[in-house]
C-alpha cells in the first residue's frame, strides 16, 4: 500500500459495488475489524451494522475499552452479549483448532442471525493477509485456522467482503492513523479470545483468572512503558496452563494454576522474537498475579520462545 489515502477510495468504491444492499460488519474493537467497519460505513452508511460480539471471552474492560475506540471514529456499534453461547460451544472442549472451529462456528451462526434479522446480505470482515496465509492459503500448511477464515463453514449464508485481506498489519496500522482510529499502535488481540489463552478446558473460572492474570501483564508493562524503562511491545499477555503445580499458602499446601507470561516483538505477526522484561518487572508481575490470585495460581513462568519455532499464541 503506497498511499493510504488512495487505498481507502478505491477500497470505498469496491465495497460500494460489491454491496448492493445492507451488511454488517464484524467488529472486534481491533485495528483491523475498527478500519473495516470504517471503511464500510463511509462507503454504504446506514446499510451496514457493526456489531460486537461479547463472547464472555474477553479481557477485563473490553466492553467499555470498544465503546470508547467506536465512538471516537464515529462508528455506531452495537454490543451484542453472547457470552453463554460460547461458553457452552466450548465445552469439554480442549484441542486447539476444535476450539477455534467452534469460536468461528459461533460468530458465523450469530451474525447470521443478525443478518437474517436487519436483512443483511453481506458481511465485512477485516481479515488481513497474515489470517489466511496461516490459515492454510495458497497451498501452504495450517498453522492455525483464524476464526475469521477457517470457522466458515460452506452453506455460510452471507456474501464476505474483505476490504483488507491483501494487507499486514503494519499496513493496516497506517491505514488507521489515517482514518483516525484511536491508538492503532495497541496491541493485537485474537479473534477467538481468551479461548486460546486458556489451554485446556475453557471454563468460566479459568476464563475470570485468565483475565485477572492478564490485566495485571498488561498494567504492569503500560506502566512501565510508561515510566520509559521500556518501549511498547508488540503483545504481552497470560497464558493459563494446563497443568498444576503446588505452592504454599500460610501454612498450607495448594495445588494451584500455573500462568505463562509472553510479551513479543513484531513487525507483521508472521515472525516475532521473545522480549526481555527490564529490571524487576517479570518479578513484579509474578508477585502480584501469586498475591492477587491466592489460592488459584501458585506459580507464573516466562516464555522465551521466539516466533518461530514457536507461534506468538499458544494455541
Ligand atoms: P500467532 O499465534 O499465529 O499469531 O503467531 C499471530 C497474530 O495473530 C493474532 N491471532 C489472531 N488474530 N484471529 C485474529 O484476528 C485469530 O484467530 C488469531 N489467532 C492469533 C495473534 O494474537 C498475533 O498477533
Amino acid at each position: 500500500m503506497k498511499d493510504p489515502e488512495e487505498f481507502r477510495r478505491a477500497a470505498v468504491e469496491r465495497i460500494r459495488a460489491d454491496v448492493p444492499g445492507r451488511a454488517i460488519v464484524a467488529a472486534s474493537g481491533g485495528i483491523d475489524s475498527t478500519v473495516a467497519a470504517v471503511l464500510a460505513q463511509q462507503a454504504i452508511g446506514e446499510r451496514s451494522r457493526a456489531l460486537f460480539v461479547d463472547t464472555g471471552l474477553l479481557r477485563t474492560g473490553e466492553v467499555e475499552r470498544v465503546r470508547g475506540i467506536a465512538k471516537a471514529c464515529g462508528l455506531a456499534i452495537e454490543v451484542v452479549p453472547a457470552a453463554e453461547r460460547f461458553l457452552a460451544s466450548l465445552e469439554g472442549v480442549t484441542n486447539p483448532e476444535e476450539k477455534r472451529r467452534r469460536v468461528g462456528e459461533a460468530f458465523i451462526r450469530l451474525f447470521e442471525r443478525e443478518a437474517e434479522r436487519s436483512g443483511a446480505t453481506h458481511l465485512v470482515q477485516g481479515t488481513i493477509a497474515p489470517d489466511w496465509i496461516e490459515s492454510g492459503g495458497q497451498l501452504r500448511d495450517t498453522i492455525k485456522t483464524h476464526h475469521n477464515v477457517g470457522g466458515i463453514p460452506k452453506d455460510f449464508k452471507l456474501a464476505l467482503v474483505e476490504p483488507l485481506r491483501d494487507l499486514y498489519k503494519d499496513e493496516v496500522r497506517a491505514l488507521a492513523h489515517h482514518l483516525g482510529v484511536p491508538d492503532p499502535d495497541r496491541q493485537p488481540f485474537p479473534g477467538p479470545g481468551l479461548a486460546v489463552r486458556v489451554i485446556g478446558p475453557v471454563t468460566a473460572e479459568r476464563v475470570a483468572v485468565a483475565q485477572r492474570a492478564n490485566a495485571i501483564v498488561e498494567a504492569e508493562v503500560e506502566a512501565a512503558v510508561a515510566a520509559g524503562s521500556m518501549k511498547r511491545p508488540w503483545q504481552y499477555f497470560a497464558v493459563l496452563l494446563p497443568v498444576r503445580s503446588v505452592g504454599v499458602l500460610g501454612d498450607n499446601r495448594v495445588f494451584g494454576e500455573v500462568v505463562s507470561v509472553r510479551v513479543v516483538d513484531s513487525v507483521d505477526a508472521m515472525t516475532a522474537t521473545s522480549v526481555a522484561l527490564p529490571g524487576e518487572l517479570s518479578r513484579r508481575i509474578s508477585e502480584r498475579v501469586t498475591r492477587e490470585l491466592a489460592g488459584t495460581v501458585t506459580r507464573v513462568l516466562y516464555d522465551v520462545t521466539d516466533k518461530p519455532p514457536a507461534t506468538i499464541e499458544w494455541e
